[in-house]
């Protein structure tokens, strides 16, 4: 059998990783400003993950919801405590679509509606509802074509309260990445983000803060949604969360409540997914890695403004968006194969740079100098 060809990959066989490099088979070293797409947040096989994980394989693995599983408290409690939302109520699940997902389901539950508001250039998955939310129509096949989406600009508040005034009783949610990713680190501003949290109030519906590539320490706070001082009713996440290891996770504010069935995994909150979850929030407490994430990417985000030549460097802590001119297209490509950096991309033109959250300023000063010879 071959693989489904969906992804264009480079062709670089990764075999090893420590903190924030990586290696190859061929024994090349590499800086991974990329973290496997957001995902790495402690870094590479951080001993304290690798010993939480391989003791809990040692105890068991894997065990189904049909029974108690105390790991899953103690995440929740650690979770709410370090996000600030300790009354908040915790589901887990496996992905970032899931997680999206299940949110968009619950608020529909919640409140009976159907209407959901996403923004352009959103990206919140690929499975059904989530996919629909995704403003790329080139993964949305015709079965997940969702009349019940309204697409509204990102940022424009009039555009919101508009719609809000026009349809406000049948708007389910507004769903929201406090800094797109995908789309190309686009960050919400804090004004729009209380924009929707009074909408959402004033006319029954719910605040769904998409926190899986944007949250969990990345933008300096635990949800970069933060930034504006507003809760939102639930935040979905994933990446980061995990270190690596599949988990993704709703917290859900005390108003919305659950009921037997309401939602569900086979998966979700497994024994090994906990272990490595806890050990994520053990390592960016002790080793205070949201502080590191804001002071790192704000030295990195001074400096990258100093280049003439870069159109606009955007973003919060350590996911940050380099903006480049069409004539700089090849520099992402030359880090990686001259000097051996991962970054990651978004259209047309944008070096995505989405590092583990203990990167030093060593690290970020190699990355400054390569950047500097490629452009
Ligand atoms: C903001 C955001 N939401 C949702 C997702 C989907 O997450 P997953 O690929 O884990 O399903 C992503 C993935 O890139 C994302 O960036």
């Amino acid at each position: 059998m071959k693989l489904f060809d969906v992804y264009p990959i480079n062709h670089i066989n990764i075999v090893k990783g420590q903190g924030c490099l990586v290696w190859d088979n061929l024994g090349q070293e590499y800086l991974d400003l990329y973290g496997g797409h957001a995902v790495i947040s402690i870094g590479h096989t951080h001993p304290h993950y690798v010993a939480r994980l391989t003791e809990q394989l040692n105890k068991i693995g894997f065990y189904s919801n049909s029974v108690e599983v105390p790991l899953q408290v103690q995440l929740a409690e650690k979770l709410g405590r370090i996000s600030g939302r300790e009354d908040y109520q915790l589901f887990l699940c496996n992905s970032g679509a899931e997680a999206n997902e299940n949110a968009l389901k619950l608020a529909s539950f919640a409140n009976g509606r159907k209407k959901i508001v996403a923004f352009t250039k959103a990206f919140h998955g690929r499975t059904s509802l989530a996919v629909a939310a995704t403003d790329n129509p080139k993964i949305v096949a015709p079965v997940n074509e969702n009349p019940n989406i309204i697409r509204l600009p990102f940022n424009d508040s009039d555009a919101l309260k508009a719609v809000f005034d026009d349809e406000g009783e049948e708007i389910c949610a507004v769903i929201i990445e406090g800094i797109q990713g995908v789309g190309g680190i686009q960050v919400a501003s804090a004004e729009f983000l209380q924009a929707i949290r009074n909408l959402c109030n004033q006319h029954g519906a719910y605040f769904i803060a998409d926190a899986v590539q944007c949250g969990y320490g990345r933008s300096g706070k635990f949800y970069s949604q933060d930034y504006a001082a507003v809760d939102a009713d639930i935040y979905s996440m994933a990446k980061g969360m995990g270190n690596g290891f599949p988990i993704g996770a709703i917290s859900i504010s005390p108003n919305l409540k659950p009921w037997h069935g309401m939602l569900g995994t086979t998966f979700g909150g497994n024994h090994l997914a906990c272990a490595a979850a806890l050990a994520v929030l053990d390592v960016m407490e002790q080793e205070n890695l949201m502080a590191n994430a804001s002071k790192v990417g704000d030295y990195l985000i001074t400096e990258l403004k100093k280049f003439d030549k870069v159109l606009e460097v955007r973003g919060r802590g350590l996911m940050i968006g380099i903006d480049l001119p069409p004539e700089l297209s090849h520099v992402r490509k030359e880090l990686l194969e001259k000097h051996h950096i991962f970054t990651g991309t978004a259209s047309p033109n944008v070096i995505r740079l989405l590092p583990p959250l203990n990167l030093t300023q060593a690290y970020a000063d190699r990355f400054l100098e390569a950047f500097a010879k490629s452009i």
